[in-house]
């Protein structure tokens, strides 16, 4: 080790920097930045108030003072930790309710928590096939789900994004497989289109293959009441494992499957980042449920988050510009170059916009974007004055 101008050396320092200068060079590196208040739709970003258009707070409870309130009574009542993991001594009776009130807004037997939707997808396809086994994944499924079915030992086939004729394909002879495992994601997080689920379901039965719906951007978004992809197409208990999370509508932190009390007995005795990592801190539980009641009383959040969307989605179009195949509060601004769209947001930014530029590796190289997300607490207001600064700034950059 030296330590030559000041510079730590080693040979995996050195090799990491020199990766990075390679990111920086092709300008793949992310510059992050700072919220200095609330997520909510008027915050301070790296100094500036801007209106935030990139959250994932669909139905602005991040901030919601019932929110607030749950999580300190709880800390008071609990705790700041909850002390182990959920099968030694972690599970306290907020967790149990919070995992009953999920249940009983989805309607289902049972539910069962984890600390993120990122865990649950690792945690869950891990435990549900092997060797014997086949994964069939779209190819524009989140991370979350592809490193999930890396960690498995089960052969892996990718078919064509909503592909239903390259689904079957793919489902062909696969008899000799134990289990056939169909994964999608419901609403996909980069293009904001949702996974025709019924053919999916439709397709596995045909096949005797299991389904696996991530719903992590449904979940509070689609269906009555923000119910969900299964309950928007009508398939309630027809899909295995139904996922979610707290991380985005609800405001929180924390992954989940909702099911048969069976399923989840199992997730629970088997699946390690439920078995192996500290349950939810008190305050979170708390939130979570705090969350979920509110969702369940007002059903207006739902329906104003849905008219924000069909409002911003219908300007961005008038204006000319390119928002793909978006169904949902998701919609892209497609510029194609990588510059360009980090042009688009850099310029939004200084006029007090914030979104966020998404190019390669987490699109196609030719497919760069900006990303826009409405949620139920903004404003009319907020989404005219978002809507002229995208047609100013796509004028000066010469994309309308
Ligand atoms: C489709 C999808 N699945 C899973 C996750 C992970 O969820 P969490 O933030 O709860 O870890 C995300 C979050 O980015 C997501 O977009």
């Amino acid at each position: 080790m030296s330590q030559e101008s000041g510079l730590q050396r080693t040979p995996l320092l050195d090799a990491l920097r020199e990766e990075l200068r390679g990111l920086d060079e092709q300008d793949l590196l992310w510059r992050v930045r700072t919220l200095q208040s609330p997520s909510a739709p008027h915050a301070k970003v790296d100094g500036k108030n801007v209106i935030v258009l990139c959250s994932n707070n669909y139905l602005g409870l991040a901030n919601h003072p019932k929110l607030k309130q749950a999580a300190i009574a709880a800390t008071r009542k609990y705790g700041a930790g909850s002390g182990s993991v959920r099968v030694i001594a972690g599970t306290m009776d907020l967790h149990v309710k919070l995992e009953k009130e999920l249940a009983t807004h989805r309607g289902t037997e049972s539910s069962i928590t984890f600390q993120s939707g990122y865990a649950t997808n690792l945690g869950t396809i891990m435990c549900l096939v092997d060797e014997r086994d086949l994964i069939i994944s779209d190819e524009l499924n989140h991370g979350s789900i592809i490193d999930g079915c890396r960690l498995t030992k089960a052969e892996r086939r990718v078919y064509k994004h909503k592909d239903m004729g390259d689904l079957e394909k793919q489902l062909q002879g696969t008899e000799r497989f134990r289990r056939v495992l169909v994964i999608t994601d419901g609403v996909f997080s980069m293009d904001g289109d949702i996974a025709p689920l019924k053919d999916i379901v439709h397709l596995a039965q045909e096949h005797g293959a299991v389904t696996y719906v991530d719903d992590a951007h449904g979940d509070g978004v689609l269906g009555e009441n923000g119910r969900g992809i299964t309950n928007h197409f009508h398939l309630e208990g027809k899909v295995d494992v139904d996922m979610g999370t707290f991380s985005k509508a609800f405001g929180c932190v924390g992954g989940y499957v909702v099911g048969s009390k069976d399923l989840c007995t199992y997730l629970q005795n088997k699946v390690r980042s439920y078995l192996l990592s500290g349950s939810h801190p008190p305050a979170i539980a708390g939130a979570c449920i705090a969350a979920l009641q509110i969702v369940q009383k007002q059903p207006s959040l739902v329906k104003k988050l849905w008219d924000n969307t069909r409002y911003f989605k219908k300007g961005l179009k008038d204006i000319g510009f390119d928002t793909g195949n978006s169904e949902t509060p998701i919609t892209p601004v497609i510029v194609g170059d990588a510059g360009k769209a980090r042009e688009l947001a850099d310029n939004l930014f200084k006029l007090g916009i914030f979104v966020l530029p998404i190019v390669f590796p987490m699109v196609a190289r030719d497919k760069a974007r900006v990303r826009t997300i409405v949620t139920s607490a903004h404003t009319r207001k907020d989404l005219d004055v978002a809507l002229a600064a995208f047609e100013k700034v796509g004028k000066q950059l010469a994309l309308i």
